[in-house]
């Protein structure tokens, strides 16, 4: 949460941090703000509210003359989002300017003991204890003064930092929150992701935990927080600049749900080889993988529920017992883990602070980890032992849909790999599987295609109270996923349950048309899914079904039936996802709402 760019060199700085924030919105988005030296002193500009305000108060940045800046949007955890709270942030004699995305633990501490020293201060946030401490510790050495900083503050952070009197650098830190630096021939850049310097450079470092950077414009060095520096090694980013563009569509989220297929090809194609799935970066043989004992999923949100999926795969395909946890949970409960249990972490960004802590977790007790991870170099990908990318390309949109499909193709493609490994598939199944997989892409285009019949049925539930989704097995993973979609970005109220679970509470909340989504992709539990629907039918719900082509039987039971392609039960989840997507995505359009960026949410989660 947060994002923080820096820039550095020949160019006007405002005009191109202002940029950068404008690609990093989805990493907080209630208040903006910008530090740039101008020739004489350090100028802030910061307001509430959205990175538009920012960009009109400094007329897209060129009211704020300089080479040097550093800028900063925000996602509130300590204190409102409001001006004061807002980023950078000054020591008194507005000679040192911070901006910070993290979170301080020992702030109130050293707050009280600044306080004590005769500071003041004039916002909630725990980021300014960091600008009066810098002050505190400043003798004109500002490496020394930043690393001494550094040993001071507990927590997380990626920081830009620049001094009123050290006009030509500028630095930046990093502890568990993600940071970059980059540079090309007009000068060097600081981010929190790649988006907001793409359009820059594709020369990039990333930075690691306890690593400080000073930039100049035309060179930086890297040091230890020790003051020993360091050699890094510079990356070339090959991702299409394009990708971080929303190309002609309405929303992000609408673009994104229309790379699905792509997105499906790209995490497939390079693992399939001939009549064989190849995984070359799980790095085991298929002795080690028969010796596994137990899979241990963790992860957050949306990744979460790919999980839930993939636990039905694997048990069902690789006969190998999953657990599946939510990250904030594990990382807390002590968890049993026995010897010959892997553990899996799924994560979109490769930054979300819990999924990272149950990685570690999972790692010091001894355990092998294998992240599955869409952006490439993020902590979670350079942490676990061994990484399987999803080739999503970059996610802008804050609610989750490419990533998400590709989560469950690496899932399907792992539970394939063990499942034949370890016995448990014929050669027959094996080849039907592939078939299927390989079909997904374009089974997906037909769904998408039939976007204006679920958008016209949205459009009836623009005033909905509440919405429930049922399923059984893989159907409830579904159904957690469509409920979560719909919610985070529509603010209707919704709950997805077990379909045999509703009756034991939740059915009293069924009112005369209340809209209830049941998924029924599942051949042998269809019979019983269509009880369940009867039950709240019967109770007034109006009854949307998504089941496989075929099952005409359902519509004895549902008022309105959307039919998905025939394919393998374990893969229906790619397909029942795409009307649940598009539902959730036009009622939340029909009602006027931020798609891309829902309230008080942020797209990568770096606290706990
Ligand atoms: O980056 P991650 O995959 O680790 O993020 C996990 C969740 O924060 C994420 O899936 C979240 O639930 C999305 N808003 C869902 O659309």
């Amino acid at each position: 949460m947060c994002g923080i760019v820096g820039y550095i060199g020949t160019k006007q700085a405002a005009p191109i941090i202002l940029d950068g924030l404008s690609r990093l919105e989805y990493r907080g988005y209630d208040s903006a703000g910008m530090a740039v030296f101008d020739g004489k002193k350090i100028d802030i500009q910061k307001s509430a509210g959205r990175l538009k305000i920012l960009e009109n108060l400094t007329r897209g940045g060129e009211s704020m003359p300089g080479v040097c800046g550093i800028g900063h949007t925000r996602w509130a955890t300590h204190g409102a989002p409001s001006d004061a709270n807002a980023h950078p942030h000054f020591n008194k004699a507005e000679t040192i300017a911070v901006v910070h995305n993290g979170i301080i633990e020992n702030y109130l501490q050293l707050r009280k003991k600044l306080t004590g020293k005769g500071y003041q201060f004039v916002s909630e946030t725990d980021t300014e204890v960091l600008a009066h401490l810098l002050d505190y510790y400043y003798r004109g050495n500002p490496l020394e003064t930043v690393t001494k900083v550094l040993h001071r503050v507990e927590g997380s952070y990626a920081l830009g930092i620049m001094f009123a009197d050290c006009p030509d650098q500028i630095f930046a830190a990093r502890k568990d929150s993600p940071l970059i630096v980059g540079e090309n021939e007009d000068g060097c850049f600081i981010a929190s992701d790649v988006p907001a310097i793409l359009k820059y450079t594709r020369k990039v470092y990333y930075v690691d935990n306890h690593e400080v950077v000073r930039l100049r414009a035309d060179h930086m060095h890297f040091y230890t927080v020790d003051e020993e520096e360091i050699e890094k090694e510079a990356v070339t980013i090959d991702w299409d600049a394009n990708a971080a563009e929303k190309a002609g569509y309405e929303h992000f989220m609408l673009k994104e749900m229309y790379e699905q297929p792509k997105t499906i090809s790209d995490t497939l194609t390079p693992r399939v080889k001939g009549k064989d799935v190849v995984i070359e970066e799980l790095n085991m043989t298929d002795d080690e993988l028969r010796e596994i004992k137990k899979l241990h999923i963790v992860a957050c949100g949306s990744a979460y529920h790919a999980g839930m999926t993939g636990k039905y795969v694997l048990e069902g395909l690789a006969r190998i017992p999953v657990e599946v946890d939510l990250a904030s949970e594990f990382r807390y409960r002590d968890p049993i883990l026995e010897e010959g249990a892997m553990v899996i972490v799924i994560s979109q960004s490769g930054e979300t602070a819990d999924t990272l802590a149950a990685l570690r977790e999972a790692k010091s007790r001894g355990f092998r980890v294998l992240g599955i991870v869409n952006v490439v170099g993020s902590s979670i990908a350079r942490e676990a032992d061994n990484v399987m990318y999803t080739w999503a390309g970059p996610e802008i949109a804050v609610a989750t849909t490419k990533a998400y499909s590709a989560q469950l193709i690496a899932l399907y493609l792992l539970a394939m790999k063990l499942g034949k490994a370890r016995g448990k598939i014929s050669d027959k199944l094996f080849a039907s599987l592939l078939t299927d997989l390989r079909r997904l892409p374009d089974q997906i285009e037909l769904l998408l295609n039939n976007k204006l019949r679920i958008q016209k049925f949205a459009n009836r539930y623009i005033g909905a109270k509440d919405i429930f989704f049922i399923g059984r097995g893989i159907d409830y993973a579904i159904s957690l996923e469509g409920s979560l979609k719909l919610k985070e970005i529509s603010y209707i109220h919704s709950e997805a349950y077990a379909a045999g679970e509703l009756k034991h509470g939740t059915i009293s909340l069924i009112e005369e048309g209340t809209l209830v989504a049941a998924v029924s992709t599942q051949p042998d539990l269809y019979a019983k899914t269509i009880s369940n629907m009867v039950e709240v039918k019967a109770r007034g719900a109006f009854v949307l079904a998504v089941t496989c082509e075929g099952n005409k039987e359902i519509e004895k039971a549902a008022d309105y039936v959307i039919y998905i392609p025939e394919t393998n039960p374990y893969f229906a989840n790619s397909l029942a996802i795409i009307p649940l997507q598009l539902f959730g995505y036009y009622v939340a359009v029909g009602k006027g709402c931020d798609v891309d960026k829902p309230r008080n949410l942020a797209k990568s989660v770096t606290v706990e």
